[in-house]
């Protein structure tokens, strides 16, 4: 028993691991006091040796298991002692903050730039007949001029009015689209949406995106054009930027124009990133009588113009050479796109 109460007493002083494995020992180890007196019990006469036999064991178990409690009492305080050791007035780790993907964030400034001159933005199907992306913008069956959309087709059966199944390789087909859904003008359609086409090298991808402009109404000239032009180089290339128009050809636009703007670089003078001094932008052009006729607009009543534009392209040639391969955008690699 005397055993027992000073082996207990001191495993609940011990203050370490260390401390209760030495107590341990000291009473149950090969010649603890424990054990050498459990040795003794031959000593002792035979009649009593159940009883003490018993007792022996009552003493063992109790020291076991207030060495049992104890070593987890002592776990449980180093863990709480671990969690009082934090901090809280100090600074804490400051989780990483993303931003939205570079197209993203372009496709959200053009449409500001655009939503402040009254265009609703739209945006139309990826998958499309071939009657909005060609047939109804003027392009009979089998013309030449196809060719230069290198155009995805899908397998399936054709329609026998909207003709074959593809990806939509222009935002151009939106026009009809909104023609179609406005019924009367006026018009003004900014419409942003993935195209696809068979090409991929530094300045193209298979996948991308284009912003088209369209706006219809009673007395549409190209100075409306050229004015609109203006307004989004100043707005999204900044204010030092010109635009100037070259004569095109596009199917759907009659006259059809191209759009050049200042190099951001030389600012007009000529280097070795532009053409003397100027950078493509894009196609535009007035809408072609039978583009609007195919929409169920009358020519003679109303006029517009359209344009169509990389959001990719536009992107390019405001940060210049930081993006040196446009298939960069949709590559996912993070060093990349952390630049920005
Ligand atoms: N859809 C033409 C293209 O993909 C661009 C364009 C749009 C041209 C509208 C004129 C008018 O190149």
């Amino acid at each position: 028993m005397q055993i027992k109460n000073s082996a207990v007493s001191m495993i609940i002083d011990a203050s370490d691991q260390k401390e209760l494995e030495e107590i341990k020992l000291q009473f149950l180890g090969r010649s603890g006091k424990f054990t050498l007196t459990l040795k003794n019990i031959t000593k002792v006469p035979a009649e009593k040796r159940a009883t003490i036999g018993k007792l022996a064991n009552e003493v063992k178990d109790a020291i076991e298991s207030t060495l049992e409690e104890k070593i987890s009492s002592l776990k449980y305080q180093a863990s709480d002692r671990r969690k009082q050791s934090i901090d809280i007035t100090g600074p804490g780790i400051k989780p990483e903050i993303g931003h939205l993907h570079l197209i993203t964030q372009a496709i959200e400034e053009v449409s500001e730039i655009f939503n402040h001159i009254g265009f609703t933005r739209v945006r139309y199907p990826e998958v499309e007949w071939d009657w909005y992306a060609f047939e109804a913008l003027n392009f009979p069956q089998n013309h030449p001029a196809r060719d230069d959309w290198e155009t995805f087709f899908i397998k399936q059966t054709p329609d026998a009015k909207k003709g074959s199944v593809i990806l939509t390789p222009h935002t151009s087909s939106g026009q009809i689209r909104e023609m179609e859904r406005k019924k009367t003008p006026p018009i003004r359609m900014l419409n942003i949406a993935k195209c696809y086409r068979r090409q991929s090298d530094v300045s193209h991808s298979p996948m991308f995106h284009q912003f088209e402009g369209l706006v219809v109404d009673k007395s549409i000239s190209i100075t409306h054009l050229k004015g609109t032009l203006d307004y989004f180089v100043k707005s999204y290339f900044g204010e030092d930027r010109k635009s100037r128009i070259r004569p095109y050809h596009f199917q759907f636009t009659e006259p059809s124009l191209e759009v050049d703007v200042t190099c951001g670089v030389c600012k007009g003078k000529g280097c070795k990133l532009c053409k003397e001094g100027w950078l493509e932008l894009g196609g535009a052009g007035m809408v072609h009588p039978n583009v609007l006729k195919s929409g169920g607009i009358n020519p003679k009543e109303y006029t517009g113009f359209a344009f169509g534009w990389g959001v990719e392209r536009v992107l390019i040639m405001k940060e210049g050479i930081k993006i040196d391969d446009l298939r960069l955008l949709y590559s996912s690699n993070i060093n990349f796109l952390e630049q920005f």
